[in-house]
């Protein structure tokens, strides 16, 4: 089973993915939407085509999907992965992927969704927060959740140490329920 990772930033979940054991499928495929984005390099060096491309040169969101759309299907893409992707995924890919695009996000969904989701936790003093592994639809981190977990936020945190205990989570959570989720789609 091939599967698309869409990234658009350092990847260290795109690396974790691929790094992972006991794997339901293969990353066939990096689509990246920014250009000298760290995770091109990790997917180069780990051997993984990538499909580059920027939203800019393109008249509408509608052209632009169907242009990633056609190189997932060159690459018999099952499933599709978000991981630090920055861009609302609209009609043409989710109408094609239906039920089969998941995103992680670093937070306790439906609290602090959209960007700078750890920044949002810390500034607003709670004690937990953490990461979740939804399902993917037209909303801005609103779909399904699959799974959860917590994380603590503690008295000596600073964004810094928060950021870095909650990507250590994502790293093994992601992997994880990317082979639950394709292991009982089968
Ligand atoms: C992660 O924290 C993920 O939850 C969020 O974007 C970040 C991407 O980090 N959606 P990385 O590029 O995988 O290092």
């Amino acid at each position: 089973i091939k599967a698309a990772v869409f990234a658009s930033g350092t990847g260290s979940n795109f690396e974790a993915i691929m790094k992972a054991e006991n794997v339901a499928c293969e990353i066939a495929l990096l689509v990246c939407d920014k250009p000298g984005a760290k995770v091109i390099e990790k997917a180069e060096r780990l051997g993984v085509q990538t499909f580059v491309l920027n939203p800019k040169n393109y008249p509408s969101k509608a052209e632009y999907e169907s242009e990633v759309l056609r190189a997932v299907r060159k690459h018999e893409v099952e499933w599709i992965f978000l991981a630090g992707y920055m861009r609302l995924i609209g009609p043409t890919l989710l109408e094609a992927y239906e039920g089969k695009i998941l995103n992680i996000h670093p937070s306790l969904l439906p609290a602090f969704p959209g960007k700078d989701a750890i920044g949002q936790a810390f500034q607003a003093g709670v004690k937990v927060t953490g990461v979740t592994v939804h399902f993917v639809d037209e909303g801005m981190d609103t779909g399904p959740v699959i799974a959860q977990e917590q994380v603590p936020i503690l008295p000596e945190d600073t964004e810094e140490t928060l950021k870095n205990r909650i990507q250590q989570v994502e790293h093994v959570l992601y992997p994880r329920v990317i082979n639950q989720v394709v292991a009982d789609s089968r």
